[in-house]
């Protein structure tokens, strides 16, 4: 897989792929992550990303031209799957979305900045509008952030277990079970009994039972369907 990420502030976004899985899955060539600052593509002295709305408004609209011209670049180098666009009256990230895109080959970030970007560009150029969710963030970049590392660590080969992806909370649609490690008691609080017993059997029933619990009580809207 290949991501471009389109921005005006590479260096808000560059840090979480220098760290730890996403850093690992870049080396190990199971993902390439390159970064476009916007600013390249402009053609006045000022670098202007932006400009005042048509028909008046608060607040600043990125223009069509530096966007058309970076996308249109890459679109010449290779072919994209995807032309994402971070907004957030977008379609909201989940665990199913995350998957099909783990699944996709060159996908395109663009990380919006002010109001927005002019709607010509929605129209034209992106294929698929994402959200991480209902609130307002400054910019895309932290969205990308996200949604690059929950992408990215389903790859296959980027998390060590293959298995650990799968029993993920929302794999499976169910929050998941509780975990321990050692010590089997610590000031006096005890490990359940069942996760010592080795019967693996009845450890994947009671894994099962509290996993449904949890979603129960914590995220009811998920065993809706
Ligand atoms: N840009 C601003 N807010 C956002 C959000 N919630 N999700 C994605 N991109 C955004």
């Amino acid at each position: 897989m290949r991501i471009d990420i389109i921005t005006v502030l590479p260096e808000l976004i560059k840090s979480p792929f220098e760290a730890s899985i996403l850093k690992r899955a870049i080396e190990a060539g199971l993902v390439g992550v390159h970064f476009h600052n916007l600013r390249d593509y402009t053609t006045d002295n000022y670098k202007t990303v932006d400009d005042t709305q048509f028909g008046g408004g608060a607040g600043m609209v990125m223009m069509i031209e530096p966007i058309d011209k970076c996308i249109s670049k890459l679109k010449k180098e290779r072919e994209y799957d995807e032309v994402i666009y971070m907004t957030p009256d977008g379609q909201t990230l989940n665990q199913g979305l995350a998957n099909q895109l783990s699944m996709k080959g060159n996908m395109i970030i663009l990380c919006g900045h002010y109001k927005g970007v002019d709607q010509r560009v929605r129209d034209h150029f992106i294929t698929k509008e994402i959200s991480i969710g209902d609130y307002v963030l400054s910019g895309g970049e932290l969205g990308a952030a996200v949604l690059c590392d929950a992408v990215i660590r389903l790859i296959p080969g980027v998390l060590g277990d293959e298995t650990s992806a799968l029993t993920d909370s929302f794999q499976d649609g169910l929050l998941a079970p509780p975990i321990y490690t050692r010590p089997r008691e610590y000031d006096g609080w005890k490990v359940p009994d069942i996760l010592l017993s080795g019967h693996f059997p009845k450890i994947e029933k009671w894994r099962e039972e509290q996993a449904h619990a949890n979603t129960k009580i914590r995220r009811p809207d998920l065993l809706k369907d």
